[in-house]
Formats: structure tokens, C-alpha cells, sequence
């Protein structure tokens, strides 16, 4: 793959959107347009990656991107063979071949990718690219051949004939172009009269008029789009994409009672033995240990979740569950809670900015926000860690061992030492001293042995 370099086009205005986020950057599986494209090519080590945007994105765009890319700006979207001539610098000869994708190019996988480069090496042409058989080809550009089946030129819709328009054979937006060919014949792209823009398949015709060797990939899978340039598209890549990620973490050993409910997002993973039961959301980047099972009617979204755990009908933010935590049903763990090992929480809990420790037990409604809530430690029904006083939110601390009555108020800041007893219905006010017991509304504190101090 030392020979290659690869350019992503992503430099339009992308208008079918009727969106004012930037085409590439609407997302599918929780993953946007272009990072599905650049993720794709650089699986395939195709050489650097140089992709072409809009300077008013460029920001936008780069901001998301992981991946080392150099970007090129198009000032003025004059179509796609003018935003490939804005690298025409960037094609040094130390390189042989050009991998051209579309940035909208979500639907294709590198095997797909993969196959067009592969044909092109094989039959040693100037020229490759995807072609597709489509029932409804309506807006693509149309593979024109002549009767000995040799590739002529590209046709975009507006310009075919009305006879033309029953061909169903489509170029797919991924093309492979030997690096000097190109540089020579580039600026030869003519502007369209009509819309005013060069088109890249254009080049097509330039090629077959020098009798140069034009090849195709014809890709026979049954994926009926190519390219996504609107919100109807845009749905349809979804289930496309949803479709492709569910088959792989089903082949990786990820059991999935119902794929048809189940939403998993592009960056989402799974080990093997969970089970993902019916009506269950995996959003962002979200991770899953082995053997847990999640849902169902649950939402998880960018949270790390560990071995042997259990979640059922809850919803959970931003957090991080270790090994064997059982959560729900019904309960909403919020943004930025640690839940240690073997933790139970139950029915109707809310916990938000939490560290809960080791064996806790949280078994029935309650709300714990802002605390650090130590190892052993259980926590009858109703407890309400009450953090806000209305104008700041303060910290409420449970230490090891401590067992926090049914419907105890917690009135934070507060510090409950280690082995404290509180009573049912108590409203703790003030610290509680390792070893005693609070009692009463307000608490008082009482002793080990039973003496008020
Ligand atoms: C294009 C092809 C069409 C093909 C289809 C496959 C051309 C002229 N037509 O049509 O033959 O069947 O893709 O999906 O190439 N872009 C720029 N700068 C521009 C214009 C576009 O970078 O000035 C980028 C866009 O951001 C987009 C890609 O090029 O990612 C393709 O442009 P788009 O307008 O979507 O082309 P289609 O009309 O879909
Ligand atoms: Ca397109």
C-alpha cells in the first residue's frame, strides 16, 4: 500500500441535507458521515489521508476526526473535480495510485473499498471505479458502454437522454486513478454551462478518448444506496449500518435476543457472552465487559460497563460500572458515577456524580447525588442525599460499613463515619462519628452504647 494516497471529498454544501449541520458531519450509529468514510480508508493504510472540506467546516470537522488527516479547503464548491484539483500539490510522484472516496460515502466498507483498489491493480488501468446495478437509479450518474461492453463516459442525471435514463448501472463515488495520468488530465474537466461545476467523472470520457484503460468493480451486494444526500438516505444508511454492527458483535459472540429493537452505536463494544435483550439503546462509547446482560427497555450511553453485570430497564450516563454490578430495574444512574464491584442497586434509585464502594446495596427509591458512599454499606428505602440547599450543591460522604435507615435525609454537606446506624425517617444534620447511631428529626447522635453525645 506504499504506493497509494487517498483523498475523501467532502467539500459541498451538501443542500439536499435542508440541514444547517454540515452533511458529513449527521451521524449514523451515533457516528458521523465523514469519521464512518475516514475510519473506513484508514483501516486500509491507503497512504495519507487528505480530505476536503469547506473552510466554514473545517473546524467543525477536524475537531472530530481522530485520525491523522490532512485537510484542504475548497473556497468555493465548484464541484468534485474541482475539489480534487484543490490537492493537486498534495500528488507527489512518489506515489503511484490515488484513492478518490466520496465524504458521504458511509454505506461502503473497506472490504468494498478494498475490492475497487484491488480490481484496479489487477487490471492495471488509469482509471477504476464503483459501479452498481440499482432498481432505482434515479439521481446517480449512469455507467455509459459501448457494445463491446468497454466504459465510455459517466453521465450525470440531468444530462441523460431520456433513453439513458433506463440504464440502471450507477457509479458509486470510489475510484482508484493512476497519480500521473490524473495530474495531466485534471484542469482538462470542463465547467458544466448549466450548474457551473467540473465534474470528476468527466474524467471518465477524457480517459476513453486517449484510449486509455478504464476498469469497474461492479458491487453485487444488495445495499440499494450510495452516497447519502438527504434525511430519507440518511435512514436508510442507518439500518444498513445498525444491520452490519449487529451481525458482527452477533459473530464475535455478543448474543442478541432481537436484533430488530436493539440500537447499537458504531463505536459501542461488546465482549462476548453478554446478552442484549429486547428494546435496548448502546449509544457513544459505551464499553461492555463479558457475560453482562443488558436490558430490556434500557439506555446506556457512554459508559464503561464491566464482567457479569446486570442492567434491566434502566437507563444509565456517563459512568462506569465494574464486575457484577446489578442495576434495576427501573433506576437511572446520571453523568459521572463510579459503581464498584458487586454493588446492587434496585428499583426507582437515582444516583448522579457518585462513587459508590464495594457490596453497597442500594435496594429501593432513592437519590443519591454528589456523594462518596464507602464499601458495605446499605442504604434502606427513601434514603435522599439532600445536596442542593437551593443555591449550591454539597457533598454527602458514607463511610465503610454504615447502614442508613428507610427514608433517612441526608441534609449534605455531611460526613457519616464508618458502622453508623441511622434511624428510619431521620434527618442527619451534622456529622455522624464513627460507631454511633442518629436518631430523630433532627438526628441526635447516640453513642455505642447508647448515651446521647
Ligand atoms: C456523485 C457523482 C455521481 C455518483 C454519486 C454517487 C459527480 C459529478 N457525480 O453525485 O456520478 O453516482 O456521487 O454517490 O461526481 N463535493 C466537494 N466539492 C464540491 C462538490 C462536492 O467536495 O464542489 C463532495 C461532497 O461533499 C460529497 C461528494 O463530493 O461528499 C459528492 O458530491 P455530491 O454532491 O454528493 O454528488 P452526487 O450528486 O451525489
Ligand atoms: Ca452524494
Amino acid at each position: 500500500m506504499d504506493d497509494w494516497l487517498t483523498v475523501i471529498l467532502a467539500g459541498g454544501r451538501g443542500k439536499r441535507m435542508q440541514s444547517s449541520l454540515p452533511k458529513v458531519m449527521h451521524k449514523i450509529c451515533g457516528k458521523e458521515i465523514i469519521r464512518h468514510v475516514v475510519d473506513n480508508v484508514s483501516d486500509l493504510h491507503t497512504g495519507s489521508i487528505i480530505v476536503v472540506v469547506s473552510p466554514d467546516y473545517l473546524s467543525q470537522i477536524n475537531e472530530i476526526i481522530d485520525k491523522d488527516c490532512i485537510f484542504v479547503t475548497q473556497n468555493n464548491p465548484l464541484g468534485t473535480a474541482h475539489a480534487l484539483l484543490q490537492v493537486k500539490d498534495n500528488l507527489t510522484s512518489d506515489r503511484k495510485h490515488l484513492l478518490v472516496i466520496y465524504g458521504d460515502n458511509a454505506v461502503d466498507d473497506r472490504n468494498l473499498i478494498n475490492a475497487v483498489m484491488k480490481r484496479h491493480l489487477d487490471t492495471d488501468s488509469d482509471i477504476t471505479l464503483l459501479a452498481k446495478i440499482l432498481d432505482n437509479p434515479k439521481g446517480y450518474g449512469r455507467i455509459i458502454k459501448n457494445d463491446s461492453g468497454d466504459i465510455v463516459e459517466v453521465i450525470e442525471q440531468r444530462n441523460l437522454s431520456v433513453n439513458q435514463e433506463t440504464i440502471k448501472e450507477v457509479n458509486g463515488g470510489i475510484y482508484c486513478f493512476r497519480i500521473d495520468w490524473l495530474k495531466n488530465n485534471l484542469e482538462k474537466v470542463y465547467q458544466s454551462e448549466i450548474t457551473k461545476e467540473f465534474y470528476l467523472t468527466d474524467l471518465v470520457s477524457i480517459a476513453y478518448e486517449q484510449g486509455r484503460r478504464i476498469a469497474s468493480y461492479l458491487d453485487s451486494s444488495a445495499i440499494e444506496i450510495m452516497g447519502i444526500n438527504n434525511k430519507l438516505e440518511l435512514s436508510i444508511a442507518e439500518k444498513v449500518v445498525q444491520k452490519r454492527i449487529l451481525d458482527n458483535l452477533m459473530i464475535e459472540g455478543v448474543t442478541i435476543k432481537d436484533p430488530n429493537t436493539t440500537y447499537i452505536d458504531s463505536d459501542v463494544k461488546v465482549g462476548k457472552d453478554s446478552i442484549v435483550l429486547p428494546n435496548t439503546h448502546i449509544y457513544g462509547k459505551s464499553v461492555f465487559g463479558e457475560r453482562s446482560t443488558i436490558g430490556p427497555n434500557s439506555i446506556i450511553r457512554d459508559t464503561k460497563v464491566g464482567d457479569d453485570c446486570k442492567i434491566i430497564n434502566s437507563h444509565i450516563e456517563n459512568s462506569e460500572l465494574k464486575n457484577d454490578v446489578s442495576i434495576g430495574p427501573f433506576s437511572h444512574i446520571r453523568p459521572d458515577c463510579v459503581i464498584h464491584s458487586n454493588v446492587y442497586i434496585g428499583n426507582y434509585v437515582e444516583t448522579k456524580n457518585s462513587d459508590i464502594g464495594e457490596n453497597t446495596k442500594i435496594g429501593h427509591f432513592g437519590y443519591i447525588g454528589d456523594s462518596k458512599i464507602g464499601m458495605n454499606v446499605n442504604i434502606g428505602a427513601g434514603t435522599i442525599t439532600c445536596n442542593y440547599d437551593g443555591k449550591d450543591k454539597h457533598t454527602t460522604t458514607i463511610n465503610d460499613g454504615s447502614f442508613i435507615g428507610s427514608d433517612t435525609m441526608l441534609i449534605a454537606p455531611v460526613n457519616i463515619g464508618q458502622n453508623v446506624v441511622t434511624g428510619a425517617g431521620s434527618v442527619i444534620t451534622s456529622d455522624i462519628p464513627d460507631n454511633s447511631k442518629a436518631i430523630g428529626v433532627p438526628a441526635r447522635i447516640i453513642n455505642i452504647k447508647g448515651k446521647q453525645i
